[in-house]
């Protein structure tokens, strides 16, 4: 039997953002009040057009900002549910993405980092206005630095030169960074370019089977504290 390693300690964190430290699904709640009976279907299909588009647009060149694409998104969600998106609708619910609720055990943990002397960062798909707007609104700026966006790359994850600001921005080797995302396929993604990784699985959802398990996975964002001694 090989001997087991125990994990190196970290030497930095960098945070996903959208749907790991803030809740994408909180919008449902603003989608009801303005088209009731579709605020979660509205919700879960915003999501999932408005990833799509970045992998649309990343794999063929065409960069556009995130911000652009979560419009799009929107407009499709709402033409495919035919829910009247009016320019009043449109600005109310791009608005809520200014200032998504973030998860409830998120501060503390960020806290808990920070007193521990951990460095903290952020490698998002979100550009850099939209970032500093939901960061800002939940007052983490303190904790989060730095602010890493695909949008100096002009490409999204899980493109290399996207993980590859991470690296770059803290100058330490890719292992003793620990990556963590609640997106499954970000968290694969991250692996497949060698950081150690956490995927913050909260709805127990299965694994993508694509043999690649993240380096652990918990289901909520103190399993990040795991990763350091006691
Ligand atoms: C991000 C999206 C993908 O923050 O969640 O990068």
């Amino acid at each position: 039997m090989s001997p087991v390693h125990p994990l190196p300690t970290p030497r930095a964190v960098l945070f996903d953002v959208y749907g790991t430290l803030f809740d994408v699904y909180s919008v449902g709640v603003r989608a009801e009040a303005l088209f009731p009976g579709f605020g979660e279907r509205l919700a879960l299909l915003w999501r999932d057009k408005q990833i799509e588009y970045t992998r649309l647009v990343s794999m063929s060149r065409r960069y556009r900002p995130f911000s652009d694409l979560t419009l799009r998104a929107l407009q499709f969600a709402c033409a495919r549910l035919q829910c009247d998106l009016t320019p009043a609708a449109s600005d109310a619910l791009m608005g809520e993405y200014r200032g998504l609720a973030p998860f409830a055990e998120n501060e503390a943990v960020l806290r808990d980092l920070q007193a521990r002397g951990v460095r903290c960062g952020v490698l998002s798909n979100g550009d850099p206005p939209m970032l500093d707007a939901v960061i800002g609104h939940a007052g983490f700026s303190a904790w989060l630095d730095p602010v890493l966006s695909a949008h100096s790359v002009q490409r999204f994850k899980i493109d290399d030169a996207v993980y590859a600001l991470g690296p770059a921005a803290l100058g330490l080797p890719l292992r003793d960074i620990l990556f963590v995302s609640s997106n499954a396929w970000d968290a694969i993604g991250a692996t497949w370019y060698g950081y150690t990784t956490l995927w913050i699985n909260r709805s127990g959802v299965p694994l993508d089977p694509l043999d690649t398990p993240p380096t652990r996975t918990g289901t909520s964002l103190r399993a990040v504290l795991d990763f350091f001694p006691s």
